[in-house]
């Protein structure tokens, strides 16, 4: 209600500074239980249906918010209040940095999407190390995202990754290293197999306590290169695959060409990802045959978007765009629909329907 009111002027500031004034009252929540308390008082507490069990966690709802939102680690809890079962942080970096100059985030308000070049801004890996030892998740499963500082060469990524790995594992639930942001110049390289390898292989030597690892892939990739990634992931025995980041194509828009060629660089988010996310979700899924936990994101605004990511194959679905356009009662209320379609179809929880697309009727997942 308040929020419908505050909607309209939100909009009407450039999308940082909205981000920022949302960040706030956010920030303000992550260290006041009693405002949390609030929240998890007006929207309602998690629906049981939904609990979720992978990558050896118990998540309180599959629905979890994407990589890229609290990228200063400042604002987990508020957003489990808020009903998100799992918040990833980050992208953390060895080094902090500023990233790239504004104006670096535009809303494509006809497409409900977005493109951004923020260029991993955040407080590195030592002050994200501090953020976290002060504040414990609550009823949240903590995922942090590891990316490449700016200034460090490609052929020493592992070691960057490494350095992160090692100050950040004891406070995070899962582990992901994330090699497909666009706005790092050479990171989406670090997907090819001999480059991806090491970092894998230096990311785990570097968690004190074993945490699950993920890979995060980039949507632009062609199907060779997805399957060549699967495969090199499951041979390394890395726990999941999330799919997919932002993508770099421009097509299928309602945005006039000119108006979107202006904006520049960066990588595009929101509906026109979706059905490119659910391909490459359905892709990873039959290739990994089980042996790969799959997260989806990309393009989700509704709950029939979240059912279908499931019913390709995901375990679990993320969301970044669709709770910029969709405000605080998203997630909250996307999860109430899901719990509903759940028990009106009669099944006792999300993971009943991971990858029902590819099940003959009656039989078993491959
Ligand atoms: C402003 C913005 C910043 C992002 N920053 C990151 C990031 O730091 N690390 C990352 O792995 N993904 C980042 N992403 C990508 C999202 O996590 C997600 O993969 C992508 O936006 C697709 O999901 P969506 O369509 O629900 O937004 C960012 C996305 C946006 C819109």
């Amino acid at each position: 209600m308040l929020y419908g009111l505050a909607r309209p002027a939100l909009f009407a500031l450039p999308p940082e500074t909205a981000h920022a004034l949302a960040a706030a009252g956010l920030r303000l929540a992550h260290r006041h239980s009693g405002l949390r308390r609030l929240l998890r008082a007006s929207l309602g507490p998690p629906d049981p249906v939904l609990e979720t069990r992978c990558l050896g966690l118990t998540f309180p709802s599959p629905l979890g918010l994407a990589a890229g939102f609290d990228k200063h680690c400042a604002m987990y809890n508020a957003l489990g209040a808020l009903g998100f079962g799992a918040v990833e942080v980050g992208t953390i970096t060895r080094y902090a940095q500023q990233g790239n100059p504004r104006p670096r985030l535009f809303r494509l308000g006809m497409d409900r999407a977005l493109v951004n070049r923020m260029g991993f801004n955040n407080i590195g890996a030592d002050g994200a190390a501090r953020a976290l030892a002060s504040h414990a998740p609550e009823s949240v499963v903590l995922g942090v995202n590891l990316g490449k500082s700016r200034v460090t060469p490609l052929d020493v990524a592992a070691d960057d990754y490494a350095y992160s790995a090692e100050r950040l594992s004891p406070y995070a639930q899962y582990l992901v290293v994330n090699v497909s942001s666009p706005n790092t110049p050479g990171l989406r390289a670090l997907q090819h197999a001999e480059l991806l390898a090491p970092i894998v292989r230096a990311v785990r030597g570097a968690c004190a306590a074993p945490r699950p690892l993920l890979v995060k892939v980039a949507p632009d990739l062609d199907d060779e290169a997805v399957d060549a990634l699967t495969d090199l992931c499951v041979a390394e025995g890395v726990d999941g695959v999330i799919a997919a980041n932002t993508t770099l194509q421009r097509g299928g828009l309602r945005t006039p060409e000119a108006a979107v060629r202006a904006l520049g660089e960066g990588g595009l988010s929101g509906p026109p990802l979706r059905d490119r996310t659910r391909a490459l979700v359905a892709r990873v899924y039959l290739r990994a045959r089980g042996a790969l936990t799959v997260i989806g994101v990309g393009g989700v605004s509704t709950a029939d978007d979240v059912w279908a990511l499931l019913a390709a194959g995901a375990s679990l679905v993320q969301v970044y765009t669709g709770f910029i356009y969709g405000g605080p009662a998203f997630p909250s209320r996307l999860a109430a629909e899901l719990a509903a379609r759940l028990r009106q179809q009669g099944l006792d929880g999300p993971g009943a329907l991971v990858g029902r697309d590819h099940r003959a009727p009656g039989g078993q997942a491959p």
